[in-house]
C-alpha cells in the first residue's frame, strides 16, 4: 500500500527508518495529473533504489503570470492509485505554505545561469528559477540517492543536472525516455487542453522532429533547417516559439560538425503550448 505523507516531520521519520535499514531511496518529483510517462519514471527510479518517493506539488513559482497555474489539472485520487500501481512507496504532498515558509515573495531563489537562459528560458522568463527553487527544496526534504526526470522536458533535465553538479547535491540524476501516444504525440498533462479538432493535428510536431533529423543528416545547415521547420509548423496552424537543432548540452553546433544532436520544438496549437524533442 502506498503511504501518503503531508508533514515534513513524518516524511523525515519514514526516511530515517529506511536509512537505518540501509535502503536506497529513489525520487520522482511531479506536479500531478499523472500519466504513463510519470509512471515510467517511478519504474526507472525503482531499478536504482529500494524505495521510491514521489511528490505531487503544483509549484506556483515556475508559472508565469499569464500561464495556467490555477487551471493546471489536479487529479489527486487518480494520481494516488496510479502511483500505487506503479510501485511507489510514499506519496509526498507538501502544501504551498510548507514549501515556502516565508511566502513566495521572500523565498530563497535558485538560479542556474547559462543553460537556463536559452530556448524555454527565453520564452518563459523565470520558469527555470522556479523549477530549481522547488527542486532544491524537494531534494532537501527527501534527500534521495537517485532522482528521475523525464526527457520530454529536455532542457529542464539539463538545468537540473547542472544545478546538481554545481551545488554538490549527492544525488544521481536519471533521464527517463519520452513516452508517446500511438500517433507519436509526447504524453503531457497539457494534452488534455487540446480540442477534439486539435488533438489529431498535434502529432505533426513529432513528425517534424523526424524531418529535422533527416534534413540535418542530408547536410542542411542549422539556420535553413530551423527556418524550414518553423515554416512547416506555421503552415499547419501552429504558433511557433522555437524550432532548434542543438548539441546535447543545448549549445549551438557548427554546420558540418559531427556529433550527437537534439532537435527541439515548442509551439502552440490554439491555447495549448506543446514541447517535444528528438535525440540523434
Ligand atoms: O517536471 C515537472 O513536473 C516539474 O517541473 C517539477 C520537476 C516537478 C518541478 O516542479
Amino acid at each position: 500500500m502506498i503511504e501518503t505523507i503531508t508533514a515534513l516531520d513524518a516524511l523525515r521519520e519514514r526516511l530515517r527508518g529506511w536509512r537505518r535499514e540501509g535502503l536506497r531511496v529513489g525520487f520522482v518529483p511531479t506536479m500531478g495529473n499523472l500519466h504513463a510517462g510519470h509512471y515510467s519514471l517511478v519504474a526507472l527510479a525503482r531499478q536504482h533504489a529500494d524505495r521510491v518517493v514521489s511528490s505531487v506539488f503544483v509549484n506556483p513559482t515556475q508559472f508565469g503570470p499569464s500561464e495556467d497555474f490555477t487551471r493546471y489539472p489536479r487529479t489527486p485520487d487518480a494520481d494516488t492509485s496510479g502511483l500505487e500501481a506503479a510501485g511507489c512507496d510514499v506519496l509526498w504532498l507538501p502544501t504551498v505554505e510548507s514549501m515556502y515558509p516565508f511566502g513566495v515573495e521572500l523565498a530563497a531563489n535558485v538560479h542556474v545561469p547559462g543553460v537556463s537562459g536559452v530556448l524555454e528560458g527565453e520564452c518563459r522568463p523565470g520558469h527555470f528559477d522556479g523549477v530549481c527553487t522547488v527542486v532544491t527544496r524537494l531534494f532537501n526534504q527527501v534527500q534521495p540517492d537517485v532522482a528521475a526526470f523525464g526527457k520530454k522536458d529536455y532542457q529542464q533535465l539539463a538545468v537540473i543536472r547542472q544545478m546538481v553538479a554545481d551545488l554538490h547535491f549527492p544525488i544521481r540524476i536519471l533521464g527517463g525516455a519520452i513516452v508517446r501516444e500511438d500517433d507519436g504525440l509526447a504524453m503531457s498533462s497539457r494534452n488534455q487542453y487540446l480540442g477534439a479538432d486539435e488533438r489529431p493535428r498535434a502529432s505533426a510536431i513529432h513528425r517534424l522532429l523526424h524531418h529535422m533529423r533527416q534534413a540535418h543528416e542530408a547536410g542542411t545547415s542549422r539556420a535553413v533547417l530551423e527556418r524550414q521547420a518553423t515554416a512547416r509548423l506555421d503552415e499547419q496552424g501552429f504558433t511557433v516559439d522555437y524550432t532548434a537543432l542543438r548539441r546535447p548540452d543545448l549549445s549551438l553546433p557548427d554546420d558540418g560538425e559531427p556529433g550527437p544532436r537534439v532537435a527541439l520544438v515548442a509551439a502552440r496549437l490554439g491555447n495549448t503550448r506543446l514541447i517535444d524533442n528528438l535525440e540523434f
